[in-house]
């Protein structure tokens, strides 16, 4: 059988656990899985897929993660920037296929929109953890779409977030974001709008930003170089396509960069403007060696998340736990071989 987890499997999930408990527990089990990382028995093949600019900008890519022995997880997600406005579908969407990494066998699929935004927050809940002043009490968020909402949600996890100033492009978005925010967000913060000639002198007040947009390759950066606290930490979430980025290449250079795929964020990362060693530790290895952390004190830090396979199968198998202890989702018999493994015309009898 194999366990479909459709989107009202995830919603019973969400019922039963609460976004904030599962927020955590995703944050938990990126840090343990990080922490125990192991290159010999984790295998992750770099993503690849198709890009297309007809009708219009989109990109299909596949993530493929393996834990020897195991299961092997390969997500396919869709980059659609276009899609709020013409389809009314969210720009990030993809499912995830679980196989058992002995035979081969097809376990799972699940919708995996959902799980890519919690999986992204919690990456940024631990980067934000281990680097941005622990006394941040304010966080600009720059892009206001879907991920705004997990970015929020997963700092205001762990710091004690007071103040969120909030900028986009489209305004119309900017100003739903309060609506789209959990409510232990919504009660405990004050969202403060801001428009792009505010950027500057906003980001001189913020102890904590991530950017999250949908800017397009080759447009630059979506802040301007300003004066900022000298110890400020950066989630930078949206620059993962060649020639995207969201930082000013100044604040890339002068700040240390923690890369979540040293070889991803060289290609498609703020680390585009970086040579491999002018990178810092990657987020695995302050994981693993947290003392890696305390010269980086004081420094601006950022946090260059393109997104990690591993991430995706960690995601999933949270999932398909919780789903097997409330027994939801749908068992299906996608692979149904029949008796003889030898007969695959037995299926006409
Ligand atoms: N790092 C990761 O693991 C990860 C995971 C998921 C998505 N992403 C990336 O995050 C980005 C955002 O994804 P999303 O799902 O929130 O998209 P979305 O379409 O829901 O929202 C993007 C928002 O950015 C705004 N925007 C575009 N250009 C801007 C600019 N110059 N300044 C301010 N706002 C601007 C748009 O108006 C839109 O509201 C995408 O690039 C996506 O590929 C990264």
């Amino acid at each position: 059988m194999t366990k479909l987890l459709d989107t009202h499997a995830l919603r019973a999930i969400i019922a039963d656990v609460g976004l904030d408990n599962l927020m955590d527990e995703m944050t938990e089990r990126l840090r343990r899985s990080f922490a125990e990382f192991d290159e010999k028995t984790v295998s992750v093949i770099p993503r690849s897929g198709f890009s297309y600019d007809e009708p219009a900008f989109g990109l299909l890519e596949w993530m493929p993660s393996m834990e020897q022995g195991h299961r092997v997880a390969m997500k396919v997600v869709g980059y659609h920037p276009t899609n709020p406005s013409l389809n009314n579908m969210p720009s990030v969407m993809a499912t995830t296929t679980l196989h058992d990494a002995t035979s081969g066998r097809l376990l799972a699929m699940t919708d995996a929109t959902f799980l890519t935004t919690l999986r992204t927050g919690a990456a940024s809940a631990l980067a934000t953890r281990l680097l941005a002043p622990p006394d941040a009490t304010t966080l600009l968020m720059v892009g206001c779409g879907a991920q705004a909402v997990s970015q929020i949600h997963a700092v205001t996890r762990v710091r004690p977030i007071e103040q969120v100033f909030i900028y986009d492009v489209d305004h119309a978005v900017r100003d739903s974001l309060e609506t789209r925010l959990p409510a232990s967000v919504r009660d405990h913060v004050k969202l403060s709008p801001i428009g792009a000639d505010d950027l500057a002198t906003t980001l001189g007040r913020i102890d904590v930003l991530c950017t999250a947009t949908s800017v397009e390759p080759g447009a630059g950066s979506v802040i301007p170089d300003a004066t900022h606290r000298p110890d400020l930490h950066v989630n930078a979430v949206g620059a993962d396509f060649p020639g995207k980025v969201e930082l000013p290449a100044a604040m890339v250079t002068r700040g240390v960069v923690i890369p979540d795929d040293v070889e991803q964020c060289l290609v498609e990362g703020e680390s585009q403007r970086l040579e491999r060693c002018e990178l810092g530790p990657t987020i695995i290895e302050l994981n693993q060696r947290p003392e890696l952390a305390e010269p980086l004190t004081g420094k601006l830090t950022v946090f260059d998340s393109t997104g990690w396979a591993v991430e995706d199968r960690i995601a999933t198998e949270l999932a398909l736990e919780h789903a097997t202890r409330l027994g939801v989702g749908t068992e299906v018999e996608l692979q149904d071989f029949g008796a003889n493994p030898f007969d695959p015309y037995e299926l006409t009898s």
